[in-house]
């Protein structure tokens, strides 16, 4: 994913509410604050639960599966071990649509 690549209509993630999108073999985890959007790996790397089954809450995001939080800007896990980092998206929205990068 060298260039952005079309993931979803930006309506799909409306302000304070994440998506678990799939785009070239990737799963991604848009997650939308208060209109400005962010994207880290969608599956935790702890156990794998999809991160958009959690809660967000600013830029933070609690898995589901066991209370890791995950921070949407650095793609670090608090956790009591080290996971990890999820990896980075740019998200852009153009045309009503949601572009993804890896950074
Ligand atoms: S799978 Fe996310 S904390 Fe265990």
């Amino acid at each position: 994913m060298a260039d952005f690549a079309k993931a979803v209509e930006a309506s799909k993630v409306p302000p304070d509410s994440m998506l678990t999108v799939e785009v070239g073999g990737e799963s991604i985890l848009i997650a939308n604050v208060d209109g400005k959007y962010y994207g880290i790996g969608a599956y935790c790397t702890h156990e794998e639960w999809d991160l958009s089954e959690g809660t967000l809450v600013d830029t933070e995001v609690t898995c589901a599966g066991h209370g890791t939080v995950w921070d949407l800007k650095t793609g670090k896990g608090i956790f009591d071990e080290p996971l990890p980092d999820e990896p980075l998206y740019d998200v852009r929205e153009e045309g009503g649509y949601l572009y993804v990068k890896k950074r």
